[in-house]
């Protein structure tokens, strides 16, 4: 584990700032005006900004990406709200910072402080008046937002790749910031790339090359700094509908718009349930297999895994996630990392009710089942370690890095709560209520107390409901009232579960007809010290070891390891040296620390994959492996 047990914390203070410009009126706010003020203070513990002195409200970005030299340059110019004080501070993470420059031309004192798990403040003396600051920077060799890819790292072999990943706290390391989520800003940019590549952003985008590598975009509604995103590399682009596109790798270009075929269809179904999608255009690119999580809310293009291409359309409940973030999380934005539950657990509720309306109510339930269990093992695993107060939906993250706290519990336990409170109020009510508080909100930061007041004034009080809510939101664990989801035909599989443990033969089993969520049902449900002969048995039915679709195989894998099934471990190791997608990695490497051999198993792998991996699993799993030391050194 990692530990900062002495670091002076920089709390900063949060100024709320208006609703930008694109914010529209709200139409569907409750009928009962709230009386809900913003909270003029909020302590954000993971940015060292003091933005009660100087806030960002705009970046113009004009930066050339060296692909071979693994390096970002240019400038960040910014235009400041000052409110009192003689300087402005950012955020960095391993920045050179070569000059900083105020708007008439003159260059500005600057000094950057101690470098901790936040990076390094940059605090740029002002004189009064000064409203513009321009910083000229570059990267450094380690930037944890970055993940520079050779061409033999990418799908197509053919060129280099890079990608950023911003949340929670690594936009300061691509971008000299003020990097809080309660911190918002609009951004324009001027992107340099090889002529031979092209550049997509979290803004407005280009869907064919410029013949020069130059690319603009432009964010005009206001985003924090964790929603800045970049993607450079050999991409093309294909249409799914009029608002929405996929961006891959031109080899993967027509699988990815045949798998996502249904995303017009999601914001359709996305704006039926909550208002009008505020950000123009909706696309989707999906990166190389490195890329450390299923999917990113980037604005207007959702950065996503490859291992949602399953050949069968069974895993885009991933773009509904996604795509939910655009209310959930873009437009209200928790405003600290501790209220990272407001981001998450909201957005699972709203994928759910896309999901729910394409696709049906067994879908549904038995993703929710699924959800719930995955709920489960992480309290258990929580409960075990150094931090059992992470069970809860509020976080205390200060002093930690937050992605130590962003667990299942902000998506899972979040969603059980809005499910519970659905099923108390019934779901008019509530859906008016979150069509209410996406309007009334909209590009503001939001904090749990407040969120909290606003229901109980909006929602509870006036339908004389009680909900428990310190119980949810305060106290670690699950609270007695939560509603377990139930799915009939995960009752099924259960059946045949049992039939074959009985001596029904595998290939006899009822299986027809099953989805990839009834596989990942049955494939977790597997009973335990199988012999070589069984899972010999369970392969030659159902082929799992040669399933295309990633959930499959890696639910297949981990059974593997469980029985020590040695016949798997070529696949095993491809698997782990092709993917990054840390949700995949995590419970493979975990299992294989089981025994002895499996370590060792999983310290070899690790040793020729780890280049293949972003910062954000390898940071993870170097913690697991006890690579601590060096990762230290590198990231
Ligand atoms: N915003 C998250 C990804 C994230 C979380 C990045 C925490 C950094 C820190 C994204 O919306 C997400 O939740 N992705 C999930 C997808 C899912 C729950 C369908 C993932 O990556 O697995
Ligand atoms: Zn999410």
């Amino acid at each position: 584990m990692r530990a900062f047990p002495h670091l002076p914390l920089a709390l900063s203070v949060l100024a709320f700032q208006a609703c930008g410009t694109s914010a529209t009126k709200d139409p569907a706010a409750a009928a009962a005006p709230d009386t809900i003020q913003p909270p003029s203070l909020v302590m954000d513990p993971h940015t060292f900004a003091r933005p009660q002195e100087a806030v960002i409200d705009h970046l113009d970005l004009d930066i050339a990406v060296d692909m071979a030299a693994q390096r970002i340059t240019g400038t960040a110019t910014y235009s400041l709200k000052r409110n009192g004080g003689d300087s402005v501070v950012f955020d960095t993470d391993g920045l050179q910072i070569d000059k900083v420059t105020l708007g008439d031309g003159s260059e500005a004192p600057y000094a950057l402080g101690d470098s901790t798990f936040m990076g390094r403040p940059l605090r740029v003396a002002l004189p009064p008046g000064a409203d513009r600051v321009t910083i000229a920077y570059r990267t450094g060799a380690q930037a944890r937002a970055l993940q520079w890819l050779s061409p033999a790292q990418t799908t197509d072999k053919r060129h280099p790749f890079l990608f950023t990943q911003g949340e929670a706290i690594l936009t300061r390391s691509w971008i000299p910031i003020q990097d809080s989520p309660g911190i918002r800003l609009t951004y324009n940019a001027q992107v340099h790339v090889p002529a031979e590549l092209m550049a997509v952003m979290s803004a407005t985008n280009p869907q064919a090359r410029s013949t020069d590598g130059r690319y603009s975009f432009r964010m005009d509604r206001p985003i924090p700094a964790y929603l800045i995103a970049l993607a450079v590399g050999d991409i093309a682009f294909k249409p799914t509908g009029t608002r929405t596109g996929v961006y891959a790798e031109r080899s993967v270009v027509d699988t990815a718009a045949w798998e996502l075929a249904d995303t017009e269809k999601m914001v359709e179904a996305a704006e039926a349930l909550y208002g009008p999608y505020r950000w123009g255009r909706y696309d989707v690119i999906i990166l190389p297999a490195s890329f450390p999580f299923g999917g990113m809310e980037n604005p207007c293009l959702t950065f996503a895994t490859p291992t949602i291409l399953a050949g069968d359309r069974s895993l885009t409940a991933l773009i509904a996630h996604e795509l939910a973030h655009s209310w959930s999380g873009n437009l209200v934005t928790n405003a600290t990392w501790d209220d990272f539950w407001l981001n998450e657990g909201f957005t699972v509720y709203f994928e759910h009710r896309i999901t729910e309306r394409l696709y049906g109510k067994d879908y549904n339930a038995m993703t929710s089942l699924l959800g719930f269990q995955d709920l489960q093992a992480t309290i258990a695993e929580i409960d075990s370690g150094k931090h059992p107060e992470d069970t809860a939906l509020k976080l205390h993250l200060a002093g930690r890095d937050p992605d130590d706290g962003m667990t299942d519990v902000a998506y899972e336990k979040g969603y059980a709560l809005l499910r519970l409170i659905e099923s108390k109020v019934g779901r008019e009510k509530f859906d008016a209520f979150l069509r209410g508080y996406f309007d009334r909100f909209a590009f503001q930061g939001m904090t749990t107390e407040k969120f909290e007041a606003y229901l109980r004034q909006q929602l509870l009080d006036p339908a004389h409901v009680q909900v428990d809510l310190a119980a949810w939101i305060e106290k670690p664990g699950l609270p007695a009232d939560v509603i377990v989801p139930v799915s009939d035909r995960f009752t099924k599989v259960e059946a045949e579960i049992k039939r074959w443990q009985a001596g029904t033969p595998a290939a006899q089993l009822a299986t027809q007809g099953w989805t990839t969520f009834e596989w990942m049902h049955f494939l977790r449900h597997l009973p335990e010290g199988l012999t070589t002969a069984q899972m010999d048995e369970l392969d030659r039915s159902f082929h799992f070891m040669r399933s295309g679709n990633s959930e499959i195989l890696a639910a297949w894998l981990e059974q593997c390891i469980r029985n020590d099934y040695s016949k798997s471990y070529e696949k095993l190791d491809e698997f782990l040296t092709h993917v990054g997608r840390r949700k995949f990695l995590i419970p493979l490497y975990q299992e294989l620390l089981a025994t002895e051999k499996g370590r060792a198993i999983a310290q070899n792998i690790y040793k020729a994959a780890r280049p293949n991996y972003h910062s954000v699993s390898v940071r993870t799993i170097d913690d697991m492996l006890g690579w601590q030391a060096s990762s230290e050194m590198s990231f």
